[in-house]
């Protein structure tokens, strides 16, 4: 690193600019390759919302989501109804679980209601986004040539996909973790998609309806955030909720890791995943790395290629709201690297890493309780006002006393591509996302340019 901490802006600058829209093409921010697979007529077809109400006659062009009845919802339920492979509970639900539901259903009509299109399911869970149910192994019919007999693997992706029906607002981000997966294996190609059953999905499961608030949707205004958690309290006092092993969807990612596949979501700990020789896709459970890991770990952590260690970090509302951390090949995480200099909480999707460094971005996105105290709006807002700052850090450091802070007005990265050192110079290349402030609400309206910036 350079002696001189100070950064060229000047060497801040769009390559080849080519914008793109980063409004959502699939059920998460990132883009992925989906195979063209065409199954064999056995496969239930995934129905929408909205062809679901015309088939039972609604006649309404989307769904009414706030009205289903909450004892009656997992025969409703669009998702449900069609799957083989998740099982409903039958049995009737506790008085204080329809007591609770009632109070759910009171505080999404008259508390926090009318939605915003944002977070209104009948637009942001219609057509393309309508929830997919699961799908059990089934074989994937030739349409042209052969699969050599040598390729054995899998090509898996991680999304969000919303299990029950929502009684309220949900937004894009909300839905639990669903894994698709073709299995190529002998010259033949397997098809699933299974949920990954975190400890919110099964709790859920077992109360047949939504318990845990929508992080992204639930908490817009005051009123909104203190009714549905003392909604939550009482469910847990009636223990029809155990908060003890976490509420993440796992939806965001998949990591490969020391022979552990695992589903990621930055508000929770790993689940560690395993593929069946037929294809099929089970969760093993929560993992913490021996007890080393807590509370979370970013949905996007980097694996160096040529020394096989991970690097990741944590990052959360209590001081130090940033904790990076590396784990070595065979799994042994380190100790957390506390970055105290953070001052504010702030959104840090990811990061990245060179052969010296890593690098964090410190974002206008914001955790700020008083706006939604004062001005009515989410804890996790804009901050106009704030300049976003990239971090530098040694990447083997063992506390921050070196860490650098580089103010980058205007650079606000949520996803990196590449970093890498040239001499004294490190280089970032990452996805600069505007305008900043509609992020998390308007996400149509959002842009992203590739940019470089170097620092000298
Ligand atoms: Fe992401």
């Amino acid at each position: 690193m350079a002696a001189n901490c100070s950064i060229n802006l000047s060497s801040v600058f769009n390559i080849p600019t080519r914008s793109y829209s980063h409004r959502l093409s699939t059920r998460h921010a990132h883009p992925v390759l989906v195979f063209s697979v065409k199954t064999e007529e056995k496969l239930p077809a995934v129905k929408s919302p909205k062809e679901k109400s015309a088939a039972n006659g609604a006649g309404s062009q989307s769904p009414d989501f706030k009205s289903t009845p909450t004892a009656t919802l997992p025969s409703e339920n669009p998702i449900n109804a069609d799957s083989s492979a998740i099982s409903t509970p039958s049995r009737p639900l506790p008085l204080a679980a329809v007591l609770c539901n009632a109070v759910d259903d009171l505080i999404n009509n008259f508390i926090d209601n009318p939605l915003r299109p944002s977070v209104d399911p009948r637009i942001v869970l219609a057509g393309n986004f309508a929830p997919a149910q699961e799908t059990a192994p089934v074989a994937c019919p030739k349409v042209e040539g052969t699969l050599p007999a040598c390729v054995d693997g899998i090509y898996i992706r991680n999304g969000p996909n919303p299990r029950y029906v929502p009684r309220g607002g949900h937004h894009l981000f909300d839905g639990d973790g669903m894994l698709h997966a073709v299995r190529i294996k002998d010259g033949r190609a397997t098809f699933c998609s299974r949920f990954v059953r975190t400890h919110k999905f099964v709790q859920e499961e077992m109360a047949g309806g939504p318990v845990v608030p929508n992080v992204f949707s639930g908490f817009y205004s005051l009123g909104a955030a203190m009714a549905r958690g003392a909604l939550l309290t009482a469910r847990v006092a009636l223990g029809l909720f155990n908060p003890s092993n976490g509420a993440g969807l796992a939806n965001t990612s998949l990591l490969y890791f020391n022979r552990k596949l695992m589903a990621l979501g930055e508000s929770d700990l790993p689940y560690v995943m395993k593929v069946t020789q037929a294809g099929d896709i089970d969760t093993v459970g929560r993992y913490d790395f021996d007890g080393k890991l807590f509370m979370g770990m970013t949905a996007h952590p980097k694996i160096d290629p040529e020394t096989k260690e991970l690097f990741a970090f944590r990052y959360g509302p209590i001081p130090p709201f940033l904790n990076y951390f590396r784990v070595s090949p065979a799994g042994e995480k380190e100790p957390d690297v506390g970055i105290l200099s953070m001052l504010q909480p702030s959104f840090i999707h990811d990061f990245a890493i060179s052969k010296q460094y890593a690098i964090f971005p410190d974002t206008q996105i914001v955790v700020n309780p008083m706006d939604m105290i004062v001005g009515g709006g989410s804890p996790i807002g804009c901050d106009t006002a704030k300049v976003p700052r990239l971090g530098v850090i040694q990447r083997y450091a063992t506390d921050e006393s070196a860490m650098k802070w580089f103010e980058v007005p205007g650079f606000n990265f949520f996803h990196s591509l590449n970093a890498w050192d040239e001499g004294d110079e490190i280089v970032l290349i990452a996805a600069n996302s505007y305008p900043v402030e509609h992020v998390l609400e308007r996400t149509h309206l959002v842009h992203s340019t590739v940019e470089k910036v170097r620092k000298i």
